[in-house]
C-alpha cells in the first residue's frame, strides 16, 4: 500500500514537466502549434490552503496557485484520485505587480480552487496551458480527527541563502503533512518581487538538496502569519507601515497566500497601510476578501486546532473584539491539541527583541483555554519554555501601539517537574520560539550557558528550558492521539533537542 508520505514524495519528486528556465526567475512553456504562445511563469505552480478549515465533509479545498507576466493563456488545471485525473478546475487570475520603482512590472496570479473537498482527501493535478501538460504535483486536504499528523514549523527565513536552502531540504526530509512558517517568510519588505527572488525558488525548488532548496511548495502546503518583514515601510512617525510609494508590490502575504479566511471580517487594527490611492486600490483589489481579514485565522488539522494571529507592532492584544474573536475559536473546537501561532514571542531571554512583549496580555486567555503550545520566531534562534502560566501585573506597555518598548511585568508560575521524558504533563503553557529558520543568528553564544537564559526584568525566572542559538534549526512536530513528539533538528540533519508531551486519552464517542 503506498502511504500518503510516500504518495507526496513521489508527487513532489517529478512536478515540473514542461516548464524550463528562460532567464533570471523565469520559466517559458514549450511552443505550441495549437495554442497560444503562454506568458513567462515567474512563479511555478504551488499549492496552498485555501479557505477550509475545519475538516467537514464537502468544505475542504485547496489551491493551486502560480505567476505569469502579462500574456494571453488558457490555462486549466485537471485533479483526480489518480494520474487518470478526470475532474477540471476552472482557473481565475488577478492583477499584481512585481518590483521596486514605478508601478511595478506587471505580473497575473493565476488560481484554481479544488473545492468541495472532505478531510484527507489526496489527489494529483496538472497545470495544463495552450494544449500542453505543464506541471503538476500531488495535494492533500486536512487529515481528519484521530489521524497521526507531523508538520514542520521554523521562521525568519532569509534571503534566500544556503541557510534557508538546508532548512528547506531537511523539512522535505520530514516528510511533513504541512509547513508553519511563523513569520517573517523573506527579507525585507516582504514584497511581490522578495518572495519571487527568496521565498518560491528555495521552498518550490526543482530537486532537493542540502544547498538548492526542496520541491516542498508543489505538494506540501505552507501556512503562515502576517510578521514584521511583510510591513517594514515606516510612516512619518516612525511605526510600521507598508508604503506603496516605495514598494508598490508591498504585502505579498495577502496576494500570494491562500488562507482561511474565518478571522474577524474587519480587525480593529488592521495593517496599515500608504501611498498612491491607486497603487493601494491595485493591491486590494489583487487581494480581494484576503486584505485585511487574512491577518487573523484558525484551522483544523488531525487531531489538532491552530489559531494563527498578526502580532505585529500596530496590534493591541488587549482588544476587546480580537480576544472575543479569540475566546470564542478556541472554546469551540474539539481538538484535543491547541496551538498558537504569532511572530513575537512573549516570552524570549534574548537580547534583540526581549522588550516586544505585548502578546503576553493574551497568557491568562490561553490559559483559560486550555492552549497547548505557542509558536513564536522574532529572535533567530531556539528557545523552549517550561509549561508555565503569567499573570500580567497590568497591561503594562502592551497597548503602546507601534512602540517597540511593550514590556509587561508579572508573575511567573513555572512547572519545573515536566521534562518531556519522564514527566511528560506540562502544568502551563509551552512558548517555543523556532526563529532559526535562515536568517543570521542572535545570541550564538548562549547556547549551552544556562545561566544566560534568564532576564533580571523577569526577576531572573528560570522559565526557559532550552536554548540554541548557534545554528539554524528546525521544529518537527508528531502528534499521534494524546502523544506529542516535537524534535528541535539543525541545520545539518542533527537532533538538538526532543520532548514527548502526553495527555489523557480522548474519550471514545
Ligand atoms: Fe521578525
Amino acid at each position: 500500500m503506498i502511504t500518503r508520505r510516500d504518495f507526496l514524495r513521489s508527487a513532489g519528486g517529478v512536478t515540473v514537466l514542461a516548464l524550463s528556465p528562460a532567464g533570471r526567475g523565469v520559466f517559458a512553456a514549450p511552443r505550441s502549434f495549437d495554442g497560444p504562445r503562454l506568458p513567462l511563469f515567474t512563479t511555478l505552480p504551488y499549492i496552498q490552503p485555501g479557505s477550509g478549515s475545519l475538516l467537514r465533509e464537502g468544505e475542504e479545498s485547496t489551491v493551486v496557485a502560480w505567476q505569469t507576466q502579462v500574456g494571453d493563456a488558457d490555462f486549466v488545471v485537471d485533479f483526480g484520485p489518480s494520474e487518470g485525473y478526470g475532474r477540471t478546475a476552472a482557473c481565475e487570475h488577478r492583477s499584481r505587480v512585481s518590483g521596486r520603482g514605478g508601478d511595478g512590472e506587471p505580473r497575473i496570479n493565476w488560481t484554481a480552487t479544488i473545492g468541495g473537498l472532505g478531510p484527507g482527501q489526496e489527489y494529483f493535478y496538472r497545470v495544463h496551458g495552450s494544449g500542453k501538460r505543464l506541471a503538476e504535483g500531488g495535494l492533500s486536504s486536512g487529515l481528519r480527527r484521530r489521524r497521526r499528523i507531523s508538520f514542520v514549523a521554523f521562521c525568519d527565513n532569509s534571503y534566500g541563502d544556503i541557510s534557508d536552502r538546508a532548512i528547506a531540504y531537511h523539512t522535505y526530509r520530514q516528510n511533513p503533512d504541512f509547513v508553519m512558517n511563523c513569520g517573517d517568510n523573506v527579507y525585507e519588505s516582504g514584497t511581490e518581487n522578495e518572495y519571487q527572488r527568496y521565498f518560491f525558488p528555495v521552498y518550490n525548488a526543482d530537486v532537493a538538496g542540502v544547498r538548492l532548496g526542496a520541491p516542498l511548495l508543489r505538494s506540501v502546503p505552507f501556512y503562515t502569519v502576517v510578521a514584521n518583514h511583510d510591513v517594514q515601510d515606516k510612516d512619518p512617525n516612525g511605526h510600521e507601515v507598508a508604503d506603496f510609494t516605495r514598494n508598490p508590490d508591498a504585502l505579498a502575504y495577502y496576494t500570494a497566500m491562500h488562507l482561511p479566511l474565518n478571522g474577524p471580517d474587519a480587525p480593529t487594527f488592521p495593517t496599515p497601510t500608504m501611498g498612491p490611492a491607486e497603487r493601494v486600490a491595485a493591491f486590494r483589489a489583487s487581494a480581494g476578501n484576503r486584505f485585511p481579514r487574512m491577518a487573523n485565522y484558525s484551522f483544523d488539522y488531525g487531531d489538532a486546532h491552530f489559531l494563527c494571529l498578526d502580532s505585529n507592532r500596530y496590534v493591541d492584544p488587549n482588544d476587546s473584539a480580537l480576544q472575543a474573536w479569540m475566546a470564542r475559536d478556541l472554546s469551540t473546537t474539539d481538538a484535543l491539541w491547541k496551538f498558537v501561532v504569532f511572530h513575537h514571542p512573549p516570552f524570549n531571554v534574548g537580547n534583540e527583541h526581549y522588550e516586544v512583549q505585548h502578546m503576553r496580555v493574551l497568557s491568562p486567555l490561553l490559559e483559560a483555554h486550555g492552549v497547548d503550545i505557542v509558536l513564536s520566531g522574532h529572535e533567530h534562534n531556539y528557545q523552549r519554555s517550561r509549561p508555565l502560566k503569567f499573570k500580567p501585573d497590568s497591561a503594562g506597555r502592551s497597548a503602546d501601539v507601534g512602540g517597540k518598548d511593550r514590556r509587561v511585568p508579572g508573575a511567573f508560575t513555572v512547572d519545573r517537574v515536566f521534562d518531556g521524558i519522564s514527566n511528560t504533563r506540562p502544568d502551563g503553557v509551552l512558548y517555543i520560539v523556532t526563529g532559526a529558520g535562515g536568517k543570521h543568528l542572535y545570541d550564538p553564544g548562549f547556547t549551552d550557558h544556562p545561566a544566560r537564559w534568564t532576564h533580571a526584568d523577569d526577576r531572573d525566572v528560570a522559565y526557559v528550558a532550552k536554548m540554541v542559538t548557534d545554528r539554524h534549526s528546525l521544529s518537527v512536530f508528531d502528534i499521534d492521539g494524546p502523544s506529542l513528539t516535537m524534535a528541535q533538528i539543525d541545520e545539518a540533519g542533527q537532533e538538538l533537542d526532543r520532548i514527548v508531551v502526553t495527555k489523557a486519552p480522548r474519550r471514545r464517542s
